[in-house]
């Protein structure tokens, strides 16, 4: 007879950190995912003053906010909030010993086997898991979706509601978030 496998009683906290400049569905897959995985997701947005981005680090925290809404997700297992300096470090202040991270086309191998394997070094009890992007969305990024979409593109169906009309928003006023 199999013996059974104690449940652990710490509640299992990833931190899904990024720039989500916006939040695409391609992002929503990949939290959707991991709520099947851990009982507890940080949405982490990068504060990188060097990257310029078209959202603020406020709104894109608005945004996704409004995504995890749609999702109808429940509210109490996704926190987001914003970071600056090393993402193991941050982990640690709250209490996270998972990153998790979306992958989509090989592509993105090469960079997320070199910041996982970085992250290892820098905190070996952390350990990266990554998920495999929902395939209808598996060529959606955020800089694609921005591209298109200032081109004229409509690519609204691939972004929350809330990021569409952001889109557009944007896209009227011309403004940036840096
Ligand atoms: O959505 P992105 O831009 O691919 O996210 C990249 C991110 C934010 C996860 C990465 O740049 C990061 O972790 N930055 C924090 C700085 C850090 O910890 N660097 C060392 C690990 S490579």
């Amino acid at each position: 007879m199999s013996e059974s496998i104690p449940a652990s009683t710490s509640p299992r906290i990833a931190v899904y950190a990024g720039s989500f400049d916006p939040i695409t569905h391609g992002h929503t897959s990949i939290l959707r995912s991991g709520l099947k995985a851990f009982d507890k997701i940080v949405v982490a947005v990068l504060y990188n003053e060097r990257k310029k981005a078209l959202f603020s680090v406020e709104e894109r925290i608005e945004l996704i906010k409004a995504a995890v809404v749609e999702m109808g997700e429940d509210p109490a297992r996704i926190t987001v909030d914003s970071f600056n300096g090393l993402l193991v470090d941050y982990c640690e202040t709250v209490g996270a010993n998972i990153i998790l991270r979306g992958l989509r086309a090989v592509a993105d191998f090469e960079y997320e086997l070199q910041m996982a394997n970085m992250n290892r070094h820098l905190r070996p009890h952390i350990e990266t898991v990554f998920i495999m992007a929902d395939d209808a969305y598996f060529y959606v990024s955020s800089n694609l979706v921005k591209e298109a979409a200032k081109l004229g593109g409509d690519v609204y169906a691939l972004v929350p509601e809330a990021v569409a009309a952001g889109l557009k928003a944007k896209l009227l006023t011309g403004t940036s978030g840096q």
